[in-house]
């Protein structure tokens, strides 16, 4: 899997997505021979920058971000094919420019035509930029050509905004040029869900509600908001995670087996779950909400949210959310998904727990059983990257005692091969045209739905419950288990 002749146009290059996960992944990608030896990048953006400025920072981010070791040799190829176009959003001067520096990068570097549009900027400028790619011809390929645009979330921030984003892409774009970057499902873990799943005949059969008591997925941080509050505060943990990474890891986990691994097959089967999904009448009880006050992070005290350079004091903004999600399906019903994510949380991790039901009858006594807990399917998606089964035990002894154990699989221990940046994986897809990994409009349409009516209940509820930081959350969150009889795991 190698990319053809293509280059990229990068918008929003001083922003930290670009320095932090685009620009090292198109590097990392050349290190591995992955890219074509004429890929060209046109950087475009306000500043007054030569192409040499442009290389630079790209190299001090490469330097800073890459994960391969830096080849001056690779690094000198890639760089010849470094553009920068110097232009505000609504300059027809600088998209002419931008239309002339790419058909001169067709001749130079060979890259025929082919180009992504990369929008690394605020969905409010989506608009003027694809409007100034159409009027300028640029999206638009000659025959055999192509041009492909690459947003990524949010997607808006409710379902009516959703699909005036995507209308406005809409307009320029046909919808298979269109790719929406959600980075969780260029994780290997994450795909590794459905070769679990399907590539497997040990878990399936016990992956219903015959068996299953409970899923909890948690997508943990221990890091609060960082230098990102002018995108944060009123985002909010629910739009900036649960909408997408945490929906699209639960519809992996909830959904029927795909007819093939191709993007239609899986947007099938994506569509079916996402639209199965109910909320419980009562919101109050079954989500909860959060903003991290002062408390400690890796030794150090740390400030609270509303202290934050950039958020408001009386911010109401939530870093933590937690709701109770059902799947009206055959496989599913009376099975609660329970999703949660927060900043500034005891550490960093996202896993997936399928917990179980527990054995329908025991034949040991209730004293050689006391410790027994639920039996458990642990996908660890993020750091410690691998899978957990949790099942009890005899402890060794003369008496029947048992306890629960671990058995564990790591990818470090079976495997050899790095884990790729997801980043470098979806950024090769882009260019190859593959598009299983990427979202398609409806699944976000859908994710909305789901949220829409939560968002809706707690901005009429005022602000969310203080949690102390490098605690596990808010009291509210482990009272919505509670009153179920459940219990979060402590990762
Ligand atoms: C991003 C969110 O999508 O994912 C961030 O906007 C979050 O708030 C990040 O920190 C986490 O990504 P990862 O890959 O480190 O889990």
């Amino acid at each position: 899997r190698i990319a053809g002749p293509c280059g990229m146009v990068l918008f929003g290059v001083t922003g930290d997505l670009s320095r932090k996960k685009v620009m090292p992944a198109i590097y990392d990608l050349a290190n591995r021979g992955l890219l074509p030896p004429g890929f060209s990048l046109v950087g475009f953006a306000r500043r007054d920058w030569a192409d040499e400025d442009f290389a630079q920072i790209v190299h001090d981010a490469v330097r800073e971000h890459s994960r391969t070791e830096f080849r001056e040799e690779v690094w000198n190829q890639l760089a010849e094919g470094f553009r920068f176009v110097q232009g505000d959003f609504d300059d027809d001067v600088a998209f002419d420019q931008l239309r002339r520096t790419i058909e001169e990068l067709d001749q130079a570097r060979g890259t025929r035509g082919n180009h992504a549009f990369y929008l690394a900027i605020p969905p409010t400028f989506f608009g003027a930029v694809a409007a100034q790619l159409k009027e300028h011809g640029l999206a638009e390929p000659n025959p055999g050509q192509w041009r492909r645009v690459v947003v990524e979330k949010p997607f808006g921030h409710d379902l009516a905004s959703a699909r005036e984003l995507n209308d406005i892409l809409g307009q320029v774009f046909d919808s298979g040029s269109i790719f929406r970057i959600d980075h969780y499902l260029g994780k290997e873990t994450v795909q590794n869900i459905l070769a679990m799943r399907f590539a497997n005949n040990l878990f399936e059969p016990v992956w219903n509600s015959n068996y299953v008591d409970h899923v909890q997925i948690t997508m943990a941080e221990d890091v609060g908001i960082g230098g990102r509050a002018g995108y944060y505060d009123g985002v909010g943990a629910a739009r900036d995670v649960i909408q997408n990474h945490l929906l699209q890891l639960m519809a992996l986990v909830a959904m029927e087996e795909p007819t093939a691994f191709d993007a239609e097959s899986l947007r099938v089967e994506k569509l079916k779950v996402l639209s199965s999904i109910t909320l419980p009448k009562r919101l109050d009880l079954s989500t909860a909400r959060g903003q991290y006050a002062a408390g400690w992070a890796g030794g150090q005290q740390v400030i609270g949210f509303c202290e934050e350079d950039g958020i408001a004091k009386d911010s109401a903004t939530e870093t933590y959310a937690a709701v109770t999600l059902n799947v009206e399906t055959r496989r599913w019903g009376g099975v609660p998904f329970y999703l949660r994510t927060g900043k500034r949380l005891g550490r960093r991790v996202t896993e997936v727990a399928i917990v179980f039901k527990k054995a329908p009858h025991q034949p040991f006594s209730a004293t050689a059983t006391e410790e027994l807990g639920q039996n458990a399917i642990v996908i660890r998606v993020q750091p410690d990257e691998g899978m957990t089964i949790r099942f009890g035990s005899k402890v060794p002894g003369t008496a029947m005692e048992i306890r629960d154990v671990n058995m564990d699989f790591a990818y470090g221990g079976s495997f050899t091969e790095a884990s790729p940046e997801a980043y470098e994986r979806l950024i090769l897809d882009v260019l190859l045209g593959d598009p299983p990994l990427f979202p398609r409009h409806e699944e976000v349409e859908l994710s909305w739905k789901i949220l829409d009516p939560i968002l809706a209940h707690w901005a009429a509820k005022g602000r969310p419950e203080p949690y102390a930081s490098g605690g596990w959350g808010p009291a509210g969150a482990d009272k919505m288990l509670a009153r179920d009889g459940r219990a979060w795991r402590r990762p």
